[in-house]
């Protein structure tokens, strides 16, 4: 074997041993650079006759090809790993279930709300809103429910100092039923409300809580008679609770601001809660001064209101026997009605 083929076979086994690709070039310059063992062999070539010189000149140039071509190819080869090593460790497996965001849900609570505001809204009844810091008079005086009167007891209240601009005491509403003065004020008879929202009340215990839910319900025409109030609302009921096997009865009751009043109480006839009276709303004719108060004539104008409770119909509905789980934040409890 002559000196270039030695020299051949010795290039492609060193570059074979060779992982990296820095050192690859390094042992290139062994062979081809400068001083590499096949430069020293063309600097023999002016001792040559020039025959030999022709003759040699060709081998170590063919020599030179083929360290060249061996060069590339380990070149080509060790890319190759390391691009096969990067998309190893960068891979992205996109059979890999994603993270999700956490998503949430409407809470039990307002989920009520958004189905009462449906139903309502699908027999002509306008939605209303109105403040939770209340003045005293829109809270009880103009309700019939003057200072000093002992109803006002009915309702333990949270009073919240300072005024409002016309010297009038400012409480946290304890009812939704202020809304009915502040929207009949504003507007003119047929008036055909509700008006859901947040209400407080100093009590706490497993059926009560001191920041609670209500929806109120106004229809003051010249014409509207009990009979509507049980028609409405019994439709309600069987549209909110997905039935029509359920029974309601008006029970005689008292509130300032209807006359006569009453307590809507309902019966599931199936279900785990059929066969007894659950109480579910107050209720009543509005009272001929509390229609004054709209600033209408109660000779000429009449209805009905009611005021329910968003938190009991969300328990009635869900099965749900603490009131104080929907206000916990308890995510075992609430995830159960995403
Ligand atoms: N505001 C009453 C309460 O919170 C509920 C109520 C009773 C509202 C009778 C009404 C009504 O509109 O007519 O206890």
């Amino acid at each position: 074997m002559s000196d270039v083929d030695a020299i051949v076979i010795s290039a492609i086994e060193e570059f074979g041993r060779i992982t990296d690709a820095d050192e690859l070039e390094r042992v290139k310059a062994r062979f081809l650079g400068k001083s590499g063992s096949l430069t020293a062999l063309l600097k023999t070539l002016g001792t040559l006759a020039p025959d030999a010189r022709r003759e040699a000149g060709a081998r170590i140039n063919a020599a030179k090809d083929r360290i060249e071509a061996a060069l590339d190819q380990r070149r080509d080869a060790l890319a190759n790993a390391a691009l096969d090593a990067r998309l190893a460790v960068e891979a992205l497996d996109v059979s890999l279930p994603g993270r999700g965001r956490g998503l949430g849900g409407i809470h039990p609570v307002i989920r009520t709300w958004q189905r009462i505001e449906s139903i309502f809204n699908s027999i002509g009844f306008d939605v209303a809103d109105g403040p939770e810091i209340e003045t005293d008079w829109y809270n009880f005086t103009a309700l019939n429910n003057p200072e000093n009167h002992p109803a006002r007891s009915m309702q333990d209240t949270f009073y919240v100092e300072g005024s409002d601009a016309g010297g009038l005491p400012l409480l946290l509403r304890t009812h939704t039923s202020p809304m009915q003065v502040r929207y009949a004020c504003q507007h003119q008879p047929p008036i055909k409300v509700i008006a859901p929202g947040r209400t407080y009340r100093v009590d706490s215990d497993a059926t009560h809580s001191p920041m609670f839910h209500q929806v109120e319900g106004l229809w003051i025409d010249e014409n509207v008679s009990f009979a509507d109030l049980k028609g409405v609302y019994t439709d309600f009921l069987r549209k909110f609770f997905e039935t029509d096997a359920l029974q309601v009865r008006f029970r005689p009751s008292y509130f300032p601001f209807t006359e006569p009043s009453a307590e809507i109480d309902m019966m599931f006839a199936s279900g785990p809660q059929k066969g007894r009276w659950l109480e579910i709303s107050g209720a009543g004719q509005v009272h001929p001064a509390v229609v004054r108060n709209f600033g209408l004539d109660p000779e000429r104008y009449i209805g009905f209101a009611f005021g329910s409770g968003l938190e009991r119909l969300s328990m009635l509905r869900y099965g749900i026997d603490d009131l104080r789980l929907f206000f916990d934040g308890d995510l075992r409890f609430l995830q159960q009605f995403r």
